[in-house]
């Protein structure tokens, strides 16, 4: 397929002519006319430039160039466009939540732009750990100043609905408030570094498959409550610079399109001050009609409802707009205020402030931030007899498993990162000073390197459109796993799972483990629990896998995620107790796939391209589902165990009736033998006389500093009446209702530690909203 070349060329002489003529005149210069002024002086066709971007000229991977463009930083994914005549500057765009992708080497330059593969999302997120996602940011928005880029194009927060989401692996939870402080903090660090950020894919892109163009049919509720809420949060919270709008639709609408998403939700009642740029070509229903010679998104529409900025851009796009421009088709107001958005977005820029960038940031002491939140971001899913920690460092360790000599440090796609080097597992423990068994190592090393050729091949071949395939487990000799039980302490089988854009997780040989991979756990297990030795298994994973049918043939499990370059590293920090696990799961491990609610209406239909999806399980995604229709898990919301123990007091509320506001207080004490941290959930059931309600919802969590055995720490938490409400559709609100609330503060959304009651006397409405999102079907949705 060959893809066409999206610089402006042709407009740009079309163009030419024109502002020749005016730049003859005295122009208005971006710095020091007002931006009125600077409106007021734009063509047309100069406006369409600055609302349209200029294609992808730096992005190797996806446009194939010849030679090297001419641009600032190789690898962006974009940036605005330059009008020289106005002296407004072009500014950088990059990818990705795991860390600045661009591109690693320069032709003609001995210098080298590696970025650090930081821990996914899901692993961040599995931290709970607010300061510490704060000091990933700090570190990550360094890179983007000193490479020269103006906005990391993240971070990602669209809801779980689905494990089998391809792209869960760079958003955090099922649960829009973790999701939404997670987001807030990581914004919170990058920003600090006067970088901006651009927080994606709002809304509802839960998907991969046909994602241009799907339509997601969703309850304004659950839009609200669910979808949207994380975002909310973020957003007020942290004010990331832009806003990134999702591919798909939503009850008929392109997101980029979306009146209610853009203006009536996110700058009328949200106060959202920045720039909104649309995802890569949103808004052009599919692949084809991206390359399809003067095809076009509907740009009227998009600038309309307040969408500023068509990314990357094409030269149709610029045509058309100016175009509309000009008849005066598109409304003027609404252009006006997307150039003033970008306008202003361009005075904070560093590329406008003229920082003066080094190519040279702390790659050093940004791996020890990796390292350091993909060793907290583990999820230790079970430990009998204290399998883990394994200290014997004098004794042999047998690693089996493909991914523990290949280990995956993150996602592919734009949450890819180019990175100077990753530790793999066996690096990791050889670090940490290990003995591994080296028969196992010289076997596994020249299978995997093949398998790795192998997919590598089949990628090539396929091309751009290439799906992630796990590589196929050695098939092991009994005789040789029986003699590596008598002469190893202890056994490791690393699982590994990789996915990213474009493409959705399969339920066989993916979410399920494959044949080969039960019998390699079959084989060890057995072989390992005959001599009375335990077996510990890794998962190098980006989403939920299935877990129940074989976790009970293992003595330890370590969801270690796909933890960045610093991978290895930190899984050894783990094993060997250098630090106490303290990760919790941000979504549920359910025992069937089809246990989840949305399984019955995933990707939607017709099934070989689903143009219409139904979330006909509205507001019941993840524990809010599993824990209201009492289904039964495998490992619940919120789990993670600690080599140590924790004992929670009883909950203090600072009143029992409720006024504006409500203080949960808790006390927890570190009982066990080992310090360690723990991660406080407080969870509150409410009312549900006026909607159905979940069981329990999340409402605020927190976690302990790190506490010696026998130390204690209070955690404190405000609860505000709109933190209490559910969205009522009839009255457009968000309503406490009065009635009995019971705070419930746990150690998962399972373990509930205390309980609590509190009563509100009468119903509050926390916040009078819009009418938007209608339904543009007929569609009935899960009540409980
Ligand atoms: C992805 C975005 C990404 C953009 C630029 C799109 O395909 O969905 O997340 O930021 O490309 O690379």
């Amino acid at each position: 397929m060959k893809i066409k070349r999206l610089r402006i060329g042709v407009f740009l002489m079309a163009v030419f002519g024109g502002l020749q003529l005016l730049s003859a005149q005295k122009a208005p210069q971006f710095g020091k006319a007002s931006i009125d002024k600077l409106i007021e002086g734009m063509t047309p066709e100069e406006k369409a430039i600055l609302l349209v971007g200029p294609g992808m000229p730096g992005y190797a991977g996806l446009v194939p160039l010849e030679g090297e463009p001419d641009v600032r930083v190789l690898g962006q994914a974009g940036g605005n466009d330059k009008i020289d005549r106005l002296g407004i500057p072009e500014t950088v765009f990059a990818d990705g939540p795991a860390g600045l992708r661009i591109q690693p080497k320069r032709q003609n330059n001995p210098n080298t732009f590696y970025a650090t593969a930081f821990p996914v999302g899901t692993s961040l997120a599995s931290t709970w750990n607010i300061d510490l996602i704060k000091s990933v940011g700090k570190a990550m928005g360094e890179e983007v100043k000193e490479y020269g880029v103006d906005v990391l194009l993240a971070p990602a927060l669209n809801i779980h609905r689905n494990p089998l989401n391809g792209r869960n692996f760079e958003y955090y939870s099922e649960d829009p408030l973790v999701a939404g402080k997670i987001a807030s903090a990581y914004i919170q660090g990058i920003q600090s570094n006067n970088v901006g950020t651009s927080i994606k894919h709002f809304a509802a892109n839960n998907q991969e498959t046909n994602r241009l163009a799907v339509n997601a049919h969703i309850t304004e509720r659950a839009m609200r409550e669910i979808y949207l809420r994380g975002f909310e949060i973020a957003i007020k919270e942290s004010e990331p610079w832009t806003v990134m709008t999702a591919y798909n639709k939503i009850n008929g609408n392109y997101a980029s399109a979306s009146n209610d998403l853009l203006t009536t939700i996110l700058r009328e009642e949200w106060g959202y001050k920045g720039l909104v740029m649309t995802d890569w070509f949103g808004g052009y229903p599919g692949f084809e009609s991206i390359l399809e010679e003067g095809s076009v998104s509907d740009v009227v529409a998009q600038i309309n409802a307040g969408n500023d900025l068509l990314m990357p851009g094409t030269e149709a796009q610029r045509e058309v707009l100016a175009k509309a421009i000009e008849d005066g088709t598109i409304n003027e107001a609404a252009v006006n205020a997307s150039l003033r958005r970008i306008l202003e977005y361009l005075q904070k820029t560093p590329t406008t402030n003229k920082y003066k960038y080094s190519n040279k940031p702390d790659l050093k002491a940004h791996a020890e931030v990796a390292r350091k939140a993909a060793a907290e971001g583990m999820v230790l899913l079970k430990n009998d007899n204290n399998a883990l920690p394994f200290t014997k460092k004098s004794e042999t360790i047998a690693v089996f498993g493909d991914h523990s000599y290949s280990f995956i440090a993150g996602g592919t796609g734009s949450g890819d990162v180019n990175e100077a080097y990753s530790i793999s597992l066996l690096e990791g423990l050889n670090n940490a000073g290990y003995t591994v068994d080296k028969e196992l190592q010289d076997l596994y090393e020249p299978f995997v390197a093949k398998a790795v050729e192998n997919e590598n091949k089949r990628r090539e071949a396929v091309g751009l459109l290439a799906d992630n395939k796990r590589l196929p487990e050695m098939l092991l000799n009994t005789d040789l796993v029986a003699s590596k039980a008598k002469s190893s302490a202890i056994a490791v089988i690393t699982l590994g799972r990789n996915s990213g854009e474009q493409f959705d997780r399969k339920i066989d040989d993916d979410f399920y483990l494959g044949q080969d991979e039960v019998k390699l756990i079959n084989t060890v297990s057995k072989a390992f629990h005959a001599e009375g030795k335990k077996v510990v298994v890794i998962l190098n994973i980006g989403g939920v896998i299935e877990t129940a049918s074989w976790k009970d043939k293992v003595d330890a499990i370590l969801l270690a995620w796909q933890p960045g370059q610093e991978g290895g590293n930190s899984v050894a920090d783990v094993f060997s107790g250098v630090v106490n696990p303290s990760g919790k799961l941000t979504m549920t491990f359910p025992i069937d796939y089809n246990h989840h609610a949305s399984a019955a209406n995933w990707l939607g239909v017709p099934v070989e391209k689903p143009t219409d999806v139904y979330y006909k399980e509205g507001i019941y995604v993840g524990y809010r589902y599993f824990n209201t229709f009492d289904v039964e898990i495998s490992y619940s919301f919120g789990y993670g165990k600690s080599y140590t123990s924790f004992e929670y007091g009883d909950i203090k509320l600072n009143q029992t009736t409720f006024n504006d506001q409500i203080e949960v207080s808790v006390k927890v004490t570190n009982t066990g033998n080992m310090e360690g941290k723990e991660v406080v959930q407080v969870y509150v059931s409410a009312p549900a006389n006026l909607v159905d309600k979940p069981l329990e919802e999340l409402k605020a969590f927190g976690k302990t500093k790190t506490l010696k055995p026998g130390k204690s720490e209070t955690l404190k938490f405000i609860l505000k009446a709109k933190d209490l409400a559910s969205f009522v559709d009839e009255q457009s609100a968000w309503i406490a209702e009065k009635g009995t609330y019971t705070v419930k503060v746990g150690a998962s959304s399972e373990d509930i530690k205390a309980k609590k009651e509190f009563l509100i006397l009468s119903d509050i409405t926390a916040e009078k909203v819009n009418n938007t999102f209608d339904l543009d079907v007929e569609m009935s949705t899960l009540k409980n």
